[in-house]
């Protein structure tokens, strides 16, 4: 059995609070800087779906409340010469892909860590999001503390990971802001509670595909008002048998259809089971039943700054989902400049939401829409197919000043697209894009 010796304890204790009371005293000198404007402290974010962001932004505020001077800025906007000049930065990193950095870091990733100064004179500290069930677990978080001290960078204290939001080190992450802020309040960092919702509608949209049933499935609030959402957003759901692990869904509809809509790819696991919320969202939940669900803002994937652009979206299967979001909202704003390129199996039996789209592009509200099935020809075609033979298409939408979206599968589709992108414009433009904001994926 562990016995806490209470001696050694208090000491612990002391030197704790002595390092913080130091920390605090030495990174709360006067700040010349934020008289003129530019943060003492850079909370730096690298995320991919909104996690790492949010958690910049309670950084920034938490060392706001204890009067640093603090700002949360995304990767993207951090180059050489920013972070050369800074003397203490924050970083809060996410992983994606196969522990790769999240999109909106490439061009940190590929050019400035390529190619940075000494870092000498700045103080840091990591926390790292990740998922421990990927083989490259915090990968990206952890080339990152690596790369900072092997340019000479501080460490403030040992990089902290977080596995799939596990709040205990997150707690460990606020405690030694506190420390830096010369604060004792721990702050309340909960994200929203989970509502209560039902199941209004459920329709099978693939009967008879040779892939996996995947349903489009309606709810509302079972009390209440609708919340409020954008294009782009995504929901949380809790399985009753694995509530511990939300799953995430792409929101298919717009708050003006009064209700979410998701489109859910049923998943069954190598035992013939049903997967924890797929199942009970598409086959165990009634009607009468409550679902736990809350939207999430996904600030990456809105249209955003994009609103004024021409679109190209392009998806798969259940990545129609925030695809047709999109759509919905650009049409009820009445811009048309939508292309659309969705790929699924087989045209008879899989081409999701068919009769909508063909209506928004018989009447001129879609541009173009082309749809490309895999199973239907001699050899299989995919949306990087399409991609690759509109090159030409591709580029002159780009010149128009259009954005990409890019939904669905992380396996397949989404490198496939990322390079006949890469080959089409340059990986170099391609990256520029991300890095503007202009290439913007939800792919999972
Ligand atoms: C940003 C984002 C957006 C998403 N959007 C959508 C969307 O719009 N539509 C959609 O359908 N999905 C979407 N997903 C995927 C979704 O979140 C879920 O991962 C998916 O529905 C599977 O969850 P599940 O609980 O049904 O399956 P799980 O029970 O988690 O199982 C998933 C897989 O894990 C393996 N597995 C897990 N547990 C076991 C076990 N005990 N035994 C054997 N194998 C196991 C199996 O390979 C199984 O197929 C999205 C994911 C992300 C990250
Ligand atoms: C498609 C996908 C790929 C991921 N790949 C990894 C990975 O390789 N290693 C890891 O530790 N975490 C991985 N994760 C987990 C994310 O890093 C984790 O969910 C994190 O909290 C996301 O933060 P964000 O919302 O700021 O992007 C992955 C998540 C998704 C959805």
């Amino acid at each position: 059995m562990m016995t806490i010796d209470p001696v050694r304890w208090s000491g612990a204790l002391f030197l704790i609070l002595a390092w913080g009371g130091l920390c605090a005293a030495m990174l709360r000198r006067p700040s010349v800087a934020a008289a003129t404007g530019v943060a003492d402290w850079l909370v730096v974010y690298a995320s991919q779906t909104g996690n790492a962001e949010y958690l910049a932004q309670q950084t920034a505020s938490t060392l706001s409340l204890g009067g640093l001077s603090a700002r949360a800025l995304c990767i993207s906007q951090l180059d050489a010469a920013t972070l050369s000049g800074a003397t203490r930065a924050l970083f809060i990193a996410s992983t994606y892909g196969e522990g790769d950095s999240p999109d909106a870091a490439a061009r940190f990733a590929g050019v400035t860590m390529a190619d940075a100064p000494d870092l000498f004179a700045l103080h840091y500290a990591v926390l790292a999001l990740g998922d421990s069930s990927y083989t490259n677990y915090c990968g990206f978080g952890r080339a990152l503390d690596a790369w900072l001290a092997a340019r000479g960078a501080t460490a403030l204290f040992g990089r902290i990971e977080v596995d799939r939001g596990d709040a205990e080190a997150i707690g460990a992450w606020q405690h030694q802001l506190s420390h830096l802020a010369g604060t004792s309040d721990m702050p309340d960092w909960e994200a929203p509670a989970y509502g209560q919702w039902r199941i209004l509608e459920r329709t099978q949209l693939n009967e008879g595909s040779a892939g996996a049933p995947l349903y489009r499935i309606a709810l509302i609030p079972a009390e209440g008002a609708l919340p409020d959402w954008e294009a782009g957003d995504l929901v949380q759901v809790c399985a009753p048998s694995d509530p511990d692990l939300p799953r995430e869904y792409s929101i298919a509809s717009v708050p003006a259809e009064g209700r979410i809509e998701l489109l859910v790819r049923l998943q069954h696991h190598a035992d013939g089971s049903l997967g924890a919320a797929s199942g009970w969202l598409c086959r165990e939940a009634t009607g009468r039943d409550a679902v736990h669900l809350r939207v999430r803002t996904h600030a990456r994937f809105r249209l955003g700054e994009n609103a004024a652009r021409p679109l190209i979206l392009i998806g798969n299967g259940t990545g129609l989902a925030g695809l047709r979001a999109h759509l919905k909202a650009r049409i009820d704003a009445g811009m048309h400049d939508n292309w659309l390129v969705f790929g699924e199996r087989n045209a008879r039996l899989d081409f999701l939401c068919r009769d909508e789209l063909e209506r928004w592009r018989d009447s001129g509200r879609l541009a173009r829409l082309d749809a490309v099935f895999s199973r239907d020809g001699a050899t299989p075609r995919y949306v990087q197919h399409l991609l690759a033979e509109q090159g030409e298409l591709v580029r002159g939408w780009i010149a128009r000043g259009a954005a990409i979206y890019v939904c669905g599968s992380l396996q397949g589709m989404a490198s496939g697209v990322h390079e006949a992108l890469a080959s089409a414009l340059g990986p170099e433009a391609l990256d520029e894009l991300a890095a503007q904001g202009r290439y913007r994926r939800d792919v999972y």
